[in-house]
């Protein structure tokens, strides 16, 4: 048992209103900053002000979370942690695993969240059986999106292989035309590369890889292969690309100075947050290769002392699961909402196709975490991938010697 104690109270944070407490009070820290996101946590502030919440805000931005999670552990070292925090994947169980976290599950149980969270998801949410984490939604990565005038203008359609990907890159960079828009930062080298990597590995190469961390996988020719394609991506980004946040990446395919990013769908949230309308001025689809590389934002609360904290963290908890705010904030951040009994007739044509490939990938065996987003590996062991990633991508290092790095790497992450 590695919770720390904190008060058994209500579910219903409210309902201790008669106590002499200033009310529901949470230090939120979290990386949502661009655009999209930032109109996406804007939905939460508001839910939780009109529920009576007093909500300080502790952005730290930095696509991905590396800095957020930089500053969550001084803060945790330092004997201050925020009370809820942007948390995901396998980083829940090691912040469990350090005798630091919250048990909410007097809220997951009132609320039922087992009947309406899929099981794949409630998984991640879980200590050792007690509920430790809040899911928002379901984020996919593995996302081509396009500027539609630019790829009409050239002939182009969505690449449906990477040959074709290939091709049209060649072309548009032949017509003068940025054809990746990529930002050099580790986390977005980390997620294209896993879209190459299922895209090439297949689903089952891909579980290998990088939820069992086979060797025979991470050294195969198909894994060589990957890097292959990583070096003909590398050829197809503009010279500029060193440091460039996502979102910029994203502005740049929205205003046609770029045909293509790859990217998880609060990319969408940028461009709907600018007002670009999907399958008019911008396309979706999923990169080419069987599979769902799902990611979930979930919130996992900090123990920490004083009743109006720990009430603000039940009501954070509570409405994070509610069905209203599934909904609005999925609409704003890209994602769909993690609950299954969602209505989605409100959201877009990319939201309709990942929900709907997401329960096939469900039954077929391929829905899958994503490693470069936290979900499928520990800090130490997915850092280590990365890092050879990123190394590879900004050098002229041999596919061969990547593996050869990766398997090594992989090895001594232990
Ligand atoms: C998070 C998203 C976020 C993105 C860019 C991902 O890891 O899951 O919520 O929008 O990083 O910051």
């Amino acid at each position: 048992m590695k919770f720390t104690a904190i008060a058994a109270i209500s579910s219903i944070a409210l309902s201790s209103a008669t106590s002499a407490i200033a009310g529901p009070e949470a230090e939120v820290l979290h990386w949502w900053t661009s655009g999209g996101e930032a109109k996406s946590v804007a939905v939460l502030q508001k839910e939780f002000a009109d529920n009576g919440g007093t909500w300080t805000d502790m952005p730290v931005a930095g696509g991905g979370g590396d800095a957020a999670m930089a500053a969550l552990r001084a803060r945790v070292l330092s004997g201050n942690a925020p009370t809820a925090v942007q948390l995901k994947g396998p980083a829940i169980q090691e912040w469990y695993e350090e005798g630091v976290l919250a048990d909410i599950s007097s809220v997951a149980e009132a609320q039922g969240w087992s009947a309406v969270l899929p099981a794949s998801i409630a998984g991640h949410m879980k200590c050792e059986g007690s509920w430790c984490a809040a899911p928002v939604n379901v984020h996919r990565v593995d996302w081509i999106w396009a500027n539609a005038s630019v790829l009409e203008a050239n002939g182009i359609d969505m690449p449906s292989t990477w040959d074709e990907f290939n091709a049209a890159a060649e072309k548009l960079q032949a017509a003068g035309i940025i054809p990746l828009a990529h930002g050099g930062q580790a986390w977005q080298d980390a997620t294209v590369f896993e879209a190459v990597a299922l895209g090439i590995l297949g689903a089952n190469g891909f579980h290998k890889a990088f939820v069992e961390l086979d060797e025979e996988t991470l050294t195969s020719d198909a894994m060589v292969a990957v890097f292959d394609q990583m070096r003909k991506m590398r050829g197809y980004v503009d010279p500029n690309f060193s440091g460039r946040d996502w979102n910029l990446a994203t502005a740049m395919v929205m205003n046609g100075e770029a045909a293509f990013q790859i990217m998880g769908d609060w990319a969408k949230g940028e461009f709907m947050a600018a007002g670009k309308v999907p399958g008019e001025d911008f396309l979706c689809l999923s990169t080419p290769g069987e599979g769902f590389l799902y990611n979930v934002d979930s919130f996992a609360m900090f123990a920490v002392d004083g009743e109006d904290k720990t009430q603000g963290q039940n009501l954070l908890a509570e409405l994070i699961v509610g069905q209203n705010f599934q909904k609005v904030f999925n609409l704003n951040k890209g994602s769909i909402p993690a609950r299954t009994d969602v209505a989605l007739d409100e959201f877009d044509t990319c939201a309709h196709i990942s929900a709907a490939d997401m329960s096939a990938s469900s039954l077929s065996g391929s829905l899958l975490p994503s490693y470069a987003h936290g979900m499928a590996l520990r800090g130490a062991q997915s850092g280590a991938i990365t890092d050879v990633v990123t190394a590879h991508f900004n050098s002229d290092m041999s596919s061969a010697e990547a593996v050869a790095q990766l398997a090594k790497a992989v090895a001594n992450s232990y």
